[in-house]
């Protein structure tokens, strides 16, 4: 296998967001060895579902669909980067997810949440959505306001973070490594 292509996913969507500045510092760490693409869901842009048929079914009618389709099947692994709203995660992820089904399936997926307790309650949800459409869920850091965050975006990780990112990382590439079927 060539160097497997990871895709890191700006979940919020908000224009004062500070989600980017978090996927900054994850990207920032990616090891060698990976072929790295970034996705913005704000830039996505995605409407509300708005496909006529299942998603399950494949059939998809609108264009942007389609390329959002190309993208997933184009990558190897995948890290969201999300806030906690509300005690779940953001409405435009769960909307991305929604959008496809068969693409999902056996791609390896990292978690790097973000909020009061580090995302702890959007991660939960998010892994029963994950799981549902039969992702490899891997674990990832949750950063945390006021200790490892500032509410401005600025990422004060420490040395537990940038451990427990490359553990994910390095699982992801295990996972990616392994082809396949879909
Ligand atoms: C609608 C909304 C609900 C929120 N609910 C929570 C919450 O349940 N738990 C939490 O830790 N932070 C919560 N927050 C604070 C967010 O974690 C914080 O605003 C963060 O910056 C959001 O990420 P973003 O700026 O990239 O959109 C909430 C923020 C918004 C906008």
């Amino acid at each position: 296998m060539t160097q497997p292509r990871l895709s890191v996913v700006i979940a919020s969507t908000r224009p004062h967001r500070i989600g980017h500045h978090v996927a900054d510092w994850v990207t920032s760490q990616v090891p060698d060895g990976f072929d790295l693409t970034v996705h913005d869901l704000r830039e996505w842009a995605f409407p509300l579902l708005d496909e006529p048929e299942q998603p399950s079914t494949g059939i998809y009618t609108h264009e942007k669909t389609r390329a959002w389709s190309e993208a997933i099947r184009a990558t190897d692994a995948l890290v969201l980067v999300m806030p906690e709203y509300n005690r779940g995660y953001n409405a435009a992820l769960k909307n991305a997810i929604d959008y496809l089904y068969a693409e999902w399936e056996g791609l390896p997926v990292g978690c790097v949440g973000y909020g009061w307790y580090g995302a702890s309650y959007a991660k939960e949800a998010l892994r029963q959505t994950l799981e549902r459409v039969k992702m490899t869920v891997v674990d990832g850091p949750g950063l945390v306001f006021e200790k490892t965050l500032g509410q401005d975006g600025e990422v004060r990780a420490g040395a537990e973070d940038e451990t427990a990112l490359a553990a994910m990382f390095a699982e992801l590439d295990a996972s990616a490594r392994t082809p396949l079927d879909r």
